[in-house]
């Protein structure tokens, strides 16, 4: 797995989803972790269940401090702790356009009403009175205007006969606490990078100039256009149990001297091997993409076509 995103959540009170979400991150296979509680409110219940469950804690109270000061503040604790993503989670504090700014695109918020339905306070209440079959709950983007950004997800919940705003809550909540971890794990997922060694071979061939995929006995190969195979990614090739990238070298020669140098990580591949390739294993437990990188340069160097290699030349000279 990727590395886990650093969740950073900002509370004002109860801190229910906050806990929704803590729980959620320990689960093996989620892509966030808490990294931070803040709390504009130093006796937010919140802050006392997120430091008994080990989570840095951040409590500094608004009052008396110019909105832009104090999200300041917060910006700069969120930095601290290493957050890369914020989850609003009843956050009752407007937010400045510098600190919504700083955390486009990053920053999500749960909002109990079905938006854009309900936009701001007291949505219960405003659901029961408007006589809706549904209120619910949504996980937006925050953007400068409140509860306006893209909805990431949504949890319909029926109103009941007899329902009240406080029952109907209570409801909403639970609906509230399964959207906002699931919703955020999915977002965070789709935001990072697939890190399985096939798609990290995949985005390092591809960048090169002129490159392409195609299966070649099965096995995923990267050409140059108009020119040869630089490329190929090897699992498990013939029950084998090695995961391998196989490059081409400059002959026999340098392959048996990487092979002698370092038998952990080089390999003499079959069918390849005659002609000077080298499989640069990817199943070590500590491959170095850098160096993965510099191979599938230099093998694309010597499988490209002239009319590329020369360009590259004339480039390299200044
Ligand atoms: C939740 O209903 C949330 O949708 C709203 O504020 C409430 C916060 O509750 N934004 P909790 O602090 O997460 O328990």
């Amino acid at each position: 797995m990727a590395d886990r995103a650093r969740l950073g959540v900002l509370i004002s009170g109860r801190g229910s989803n906050m806990a929704a979400l803590l729980y959620a991150s320990r689960a093996a296979d989620c892509p966030f972790a808490l990294a931070l509680v803040a709390s504009n409110d130093p006796d937010a219940a919140g802050l006392t269940l997120a430091a008994a469950e080990g989570i840095a804690t951040f409590a500094l109270s608004h009052r008396g401090m110019a909105r832009a000061d104090f999200d300041a503040r917060i910006d700069a604790a969120l930095r601290e702790a290493g957050v890369t993503h914020v989850a609003l989670a009843g956050y009752m504090r407007l937010l400045s356009p510098e600190f919504v700014e700083r955390w486009a695109g990053r920053m999500v918020n749960i909002h109990p009403s079905l938006l854009p339905a309900y936009k701001g306070l007291h949505t219960h209440e405003r659901a029961l009175a408007a006589g809706d079959s549904h209120g619910g709950c949504s996980v937006h983007l925050v953007t400068a205007e409140l509860d306006d950004g893209p909805v990431l997800g949504q949890t319909p919940v029926a109103i009941l006969p007899g329902d009240t705003a406080e029952t109907l809550a209570a409801r909403v909540l639970i609906a509230e606490h399964q959207l906002y971890p699931r919703i955020l794990a999915d977002w965070v997922r789709a935001g990072q990078p697939a890190d399985d060694p096939l798609s990290r071979v995949r985005e390092l061939s591809l960048a090169l100039p002129e490159a392409r995929e195609k299966l070649s006995h099965g096995a995923p190969g990267f050409f140059v256009e108009g020119g040869k195979f630089f490329a190929y990614f090897s699992a498990d090739h013939h029950g084998n149990g090695i995961t391998a990238v196989l490059v081409r070298t400059s002959g026999v020669e340098e392959q048996a001297m990487l092979i002698e140098r370092d038998p952990a990580l080089y390999y003499r591949p079959p069918y390849l091997g005659p002609s000077g390739w080298i499989g640069v294993r990817l199943d070590t437990g500590d491959t170095d993409w850098a160096h993965v990188g510099e191979w599938l340069a230099r093998s694309w160097r010597l499988a490209a076509p002239k009319r590329l290699t020369r360009l590259m030349d004339v480039a390299d000279a200044f």
